[in-house]
């Protein structure tokens, strides 16, 4: 399998961190957990891992353990034996036989019923799985990485999880913050991200405008790098030319951008644009009583209408 960390995009110390780790960890049989929001790249980063390993010519095999009911997650890793259960026609190999020498990436871990914990548990300790219907144990040799969104510790406390796998699972955990803590990714990523759809949407796009990537960097991201790759892809395909404008971005993505002022390093900016806010707020809940403001907001009426003139407050 062909990969390099191109393919991971970001520059902020989160990222870097990110893939320090994940350089780190590639070279060994870790079990690793990766953690982070809904499209933060979790799968990404699992992918980086098996693809810098000594594992990277062997499969690669991805698991939803939220998506299916128990039985079949137990047989889909484990295997059954034919028989074992209505619709069992033949011997069927799990993934964690099929993926040996490679990796198999656990995503949604949280999600594993209490029963299969159990023998996912005896999977990484002693490194054997029992099909269903089987009683010989069966040798695996296979690297496990898992993924979750959830607090696992939080479901450990809860009884949800079982501690002892925690444990195990969690020997090196890599957690990707939020989009919204790194905004400084989000140019590159924008750009990254426009190449990718160019050919798929038979476009030309050389890049965004840089009015269009302040109002990004100010957004929540709740969706994280996938939503900001599915506004990008929609942007696409409806703008022309061959730069992406403000006027090109969904207008819900415009008008939340104007609520939250453009993003700036800048402290004393960032500090005014608070100040700005604030007074706008407090104006806002007096029904524009500015002496009552004056009073709310602690300051003289004099300093108030002084901060409406400088800082531009309608
Ligand atoms: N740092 C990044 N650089 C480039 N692309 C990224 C980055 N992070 C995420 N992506 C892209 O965003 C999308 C979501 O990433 P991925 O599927 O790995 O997220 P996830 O954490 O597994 O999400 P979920 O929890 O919803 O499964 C993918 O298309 C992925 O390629
Ligand atoms: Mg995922």
């Amino acid at each position: 399998m062909d990969f390099d960390f191109e393919n991971i995009i970001g520059k902020s110390k989160a990222i870097r961190d990110v893939l320090e780790m994940v350089k780190k960890v590639a070279r060994t049989q870790a079990t690793v957990l990766i953690t982070g929001d809904s499209g933060t790249g979790k799968e990404l980063v699992a992918l980086a891992i098996h693809g810098h390993s000594d594992r990277k010519d062997k499969l690669f095999l991805p698991v939803n353990c939220g998506a299916l009911p128990e039985t079949l997650l137990e047989s889909l890793l484990f295997g059954h034996m034919k028989g074992s259960f209505t619709g069992a026609f033949a011997n069927q190999e799990g993934l964690f036989e099929k993926a040996r020498g490679g990796t198999i990436f656990l995503d949604e871990i949280g999600e594993i019923p209490q029963h299969l914990q159990v023998k996912l548990l005896r999977a990484l300790e002693a490194k054997e799985i029992l099909p269903i219907g089987s009683t010989t144990p069966r040798h695996i040799d296979v690297r496990v990485l898992a993924a979750t969104n959830r607090d696992l510790q939080k479901e450990v406390e809860g009884g949800r999880f079982r501690e002892d796998l925690y444990y195990r699972l969690n020997i090196m955990e890599i957690h990707i913050p939020p989009l919204s803590q790194r905004p400084e990714d989000i140019p590159l990523l924008v750009d990254h991200l426009i190449k990718k759809h160019n050919p798929e949407l038979n476009k030309n796009f050389t890049g965004a405008d840089d009015e269009v990537i302040r109002t990004l960097m100010s957004l929540p991201w709740k969706g994280n790098v996938r939503e900001l790759d599915n506004v990008i892809e929609h942007t696409m395909i409806l703008a022309e030319g061959d730069r992406i404008l403000l006027d090109d971005l969904p207008v819900s993505i415009v008008a939340i951008g104007q609520a939250n002022p453009a993003f700036t390093y800048n402290l004393k900016d960032a500090l005014r644009q608070y100040e700005k806010q604030h007074i706008i707020r407090v104006l806002d809940q007096v029904g524009q009583d500015r002496r009552e403001a004056a009073k709310l907001l602690d300051i003289s009426l004099s300093s108030l209408y002084r901060k409406i003139e400088e800082l531009g407050i309608p």
